[in-house]
């Protein structure tokens, strides 16, 4: 009993009293009954040598026994945990003692062994039971394991892990675990059917890998001995990605501008969607979402970017602004909306444009003021300053642009305008707008100015002198005059008149005449210088106006003398052959003054100039003449000798070219009584008489004779004038009036009855001069007389007339 207590009281250590008393009991029943066999408890891990038991004290043998009956241990798998020390007769440990490594999970754990003795042979059975110590502590397999959970996973999903293990058993043997940290997890211990435990780890809550993308937990397993021991494992828990995350666009409203002429490819802007989630679920595409076709052709944008670009032409004169709504779509189908606003920028790219509304052309030049001569319209596509305009025509006109109303302008006149002046002007519109830089548009309009009667013909110089050299042939052309008009067409053609006026008592007509059309100037008849030197005529030029303007210019006619006069002698006067003698008294000295001859010519100047000589005389040594005076003086003492009757012939020359002359005889007696003289000259008084009577019928005659022409002239005309009349009368039905030369209304005119002219009168009476035969100048004369007028008035000036032919008659005569 004894034994076994010392043997119980080896382990003993404090604070398990109850269980050592357990052991206590054992021991006491195992040594009682062994009468053969012995049982003893050692924990397991003793250091080789320790003492398990006194088999000489629990077998009841001696150690003399033990020797002489060669005392040893069998054991049936050889190896001998256990030794035995014969001289003490004590079993000591002989080799470290691993009841893991022994029984493993089989409990209790013992060494089975003999004592054999031999002489007489005796067996003894002994059991040793290892008791277990906690020598080992819970370990996992694995120090860590990798987890792979994903973010969709539902709580209270379960995820197994593997045990711990610890070979001791009971309660050194694994207890519990602890899992570390525990936000997500909990640990829960489950049974197998068998009984086996596993340790799962459950999900408790949700996991977010936008939060978290991993965990790191620590798994620990304790035993239950004491001191308690632990192992421990790393979880390292790896959240997958669901795509559970919508991408979302960094803004909900873009806003860009760019300018209307950006070209294709330009970047705008770029929109950029984020996807909280990872990989393929993170990858975002960018799209147009419900967009119109504008948009659609203006506008591109990358798919991957986000990028913005210009596809189309942008004009902002289109569109100024464009709303477009992007789409962000992840792979997993959630998308995402913004809108991106685009403001298009205008550029001046757009030129004004001027539309003309209404346009006069041509105006008249007397247009008031502030008369309209156009309406604009300016029209500028661009906005802001790029689409205002302002117009402005070159400022020399003298016009003016008003404005009515935005972008309409009326062209209006600022000026009185003059035709005769600017005929036409170029009117330059000039349309800018306010852009950098402006754009300028120009019209041009060609305004006319219409004419107006404004200007009154003008002659090149207010009078005019025009020289006629006398006997002139009618109808000759003396001067041409020349007006202006500055007006234009009708206005500025020009008609030519003559002013009636009366020049010594008689119509201007009868003068001279104007051609209306040339304005040239005709002699009407012919001139005598002796008889008119000269005369003014109002030439009047007259536009074709309504209502005419006319102005007049002096023409003053000098007739040019003609050398037609031969001198005339007006002393000494010749009646017939006969003549007065003069008295040359015979005691006449030398250089008395015996008559002196004096003639005139009505010519003037040159051929005024007379110079005298003697051309025979009876005694050319007596007399001479003065070449100047046409004196005649003796030259030498008048003598006895001398004739009484002496008979001179001094010739009268004008300085003329050709020069005419004119004779006269000039009696002289040399005498000292009248009655010598008488007796000389009485046979001149028979010839006077009978030269009286031969003049006188020569005149008579030629009386006779003229009266016979003009009857038979008037004859003639008249049967003219009847024929002419009906075949005018004629024209006239058919309309085809031939044109008429135009001759002034009062040169010619003719009464109804064919009254012979004043004129054509005044050319019978010439053609009784024997210096001309001009009956040709009769017919034109008369003709165109006939032709042109025929008013009442005719026969009064017809009267006076007439008296001219008696005074022309005369004067020939
Ligand atoms: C107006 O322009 C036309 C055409 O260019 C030109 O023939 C004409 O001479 C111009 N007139 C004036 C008054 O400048
Ligand atoms: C002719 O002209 C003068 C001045 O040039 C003017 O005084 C006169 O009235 C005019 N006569 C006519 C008939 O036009």
């Amino acid at each position: 009993m004894m034994l076994c207590i010392s043997v119980l009281c080896a382990p003993v250590s404090v604070g398990r009293m109850w269980k050592w008393q357990l052991h206590l009991l054992l021991c006491v029943c195992a040594a009682e009954v062994a009468r053969g066999q012995v049982r003893y408890s050692i924990p397991e891990e003793m250091a080789t040598g320790s003492f398990v038991g006194n088999i000489v004290q629990d077998l009841g043998l001696d150690v003399k026994r033990l020797k002489s009956g060669r005392a040893r241990i069998f054991t049936e798998d050889s190896r001998e945990y256990v030794g035995l020390n014969s001289d003490k007769g004590t079993l000591v440990v002989k080799e470290r003692i691993d009841r893991e490594e022994l029984c493993a999970q089989v409990s209790p754990c013992s060494l089975h062994f003999q004592i054999i003795l031999e002489n007489p042979m005796e067996l003894h059975s002994i059991v040793v039971e290892i008791l277990d110590i906690n020598d080992n502590a819970p370990f996992f397999a694995d120090k860590k394991i990798e987890l792979q959970i994903s973010e969709s996973a539902v709580s209270g999903a379960r995820f197994s892990l593997e045990s711990a293990k610890d070979p001791d058993v009971g309660e050194n043997s694994l207890q519990r675990y602890t899992l570390n940290p525990s936000d997500h997890f909990i640990l829960k211990l489950q049974s197998r059917p068998d009984g086996t435990k596993y340790v799962e780890m459950m999900l408790q809550t949700a996991l977010d890998r936008e939060k978290q993308h991993e965990h790191k937990l620590i798994l620990a397993a304790f035993d239950g001995g004491s001191p308690q021991k632990s192992g421990t494992m790393h979880i390292h828990v790896e959240v997958l990605d669901a795509n559970d995350n919508a991408p979302v666009f960094s803004s909900t409203l873009y806003k860009a501008s760019l300018t209307e002429n950006s070209v294709k490819g330009t970047a705008i802007l770029k929109v950029s969607a984020t996807d909280a989630d990872k990989g393929t679920n993170a990858e975002v595409t960018y799209s147009f979402s419900q967009i119109t076709d504008s948009v659609s052709e203006t506008f591109d944008i990358d798919p991957s970017s986000g990028e913005i670009t210009v596809k189309g032409k942008l004009d902002f004169e289109k569109s100024k602004q464009f709303e477009i709504n992007v789409k962000a779509t992840d792979q997993g189908g959630l998308t995402d909306s913004s809108k991106v606003l685009i403001d298009v920028l205008d550029v001046n790219d757009n030129a004004p444009v001027i539309t003309v509304m209404s346009f006069s052309s041509p105006i008249p030049e007397d247009s008031a003021t502030e008369t309209i001569i156009a309406m604009l319209n300016v029209k500028d596509s661009d906005s802001g300053k790029n689409g205002k305009v302002r117009c402005s025509i070159n400022n020399e006109l003298p016009f003016r642009l008003k404005t009515t109303s935005p972008n309409f302008y009326s062209l209006v006149t600022d000026q009185i305008l003059d035709r005769e002046k600017a005929y036409e002007y170029n009117i330059t519109i000039t349309a800018t707008d306010e852009g950098s830089p402006p754009y300028l548009t120009n019209k041009t309009l060609t305004l006319k100015i219409s004419d107006v009667n404004d200007n009154a013909p003008l002659f090149e110089k207010g009078s005019y002198t025009a020289y006629v050299m006398e006997n002139n042939a009618p109808g000759m052309s003396v001067y041409s005059v020349k007006a202006k008009d500055k007006d234009f067409g009708n206005n500025a053609q020009i008609s030519y008149f003559l002013e009636d006026e009366q020049i010594n008592g008689l119509s201007t007509s009868s003068y001279i005449s104007v051609n209306s059309e040339s304005g040239t100037i005709y002699a009407v008849r012919s001139f005598d210088f002796e008889q008119i030197k000269e005369f003014k005529i109002k030439v009047k030029a007259q536009d074709g106006g309504s209502p005419p303007l006319s102005s007049n210019a002096t023409v003053t006619i000098f007739i040019k003398d003609q050398n037609d006069n031969a001198p005339q002698i007006l002393y000494p006067i010749q009646i017939g052959v006969s003549q007065v003698a003069e008295m040359v008294p015979r005691s006449a000295d030398v250089g008395y003054l015996v008559t002196k001859v004096v003639a005139v010519d009505v010519d003037s100047g040159q051929n005024a100039w007379l110079s005298y000589k003697l051309l025979k005389a009876t005694d050319r040594a007596l007399f001479e003449v003065g070449l100047q005076n046409g004196e005649i003086r003796t030259l030498r003492q008048v003598t006895d000798k001398d004739a009484v009757k002496q008979r001179l012939t001094v010739v009268v020359e004008d300085n003329g070219q050709p020069s005419r002359s004119a004779t006269v005889n000039v009696n002289v007696a040399v005498a000292d009584s009248f009655p010598e003289v008488l007796s000389e000259f009485t046979d001149y008084t028979q010839d006077k008489d009978y030269n009286d009577n031969l003049t006188f019928y020569l005149v008579l005659a030629l009386a006779v004779v003229s009266f016979l022409f003009i009857i038979s002239i008037i004859a003639i005309i008249s049967v003219k004038v009847y024929r002419w009349r009906q075949t005018r009368l004629y024209y006239k039905s058919n309309g085809n009036l031939p044109v008429i030369p135009y001759y002034p209304p009062l040169y010619a005119d003719v009464d109804g009855a064919g009254t012979l002219q004043h004129v054509y009168n005044y050319e019978v009476c010439r053609t009784t001069d024997s210096r001309k035969s001009d009956i040709k100048f009769m017919r034109p004369f008369s003709q165109s007389a006939l032709n042109v007028d025929v008013s009442g008035a005719g026969t009064l000036r017809m009267e006076t007339k007439e008296t001219e032919v008696t005074d022309e008659c005369s004067e020939v005569r």
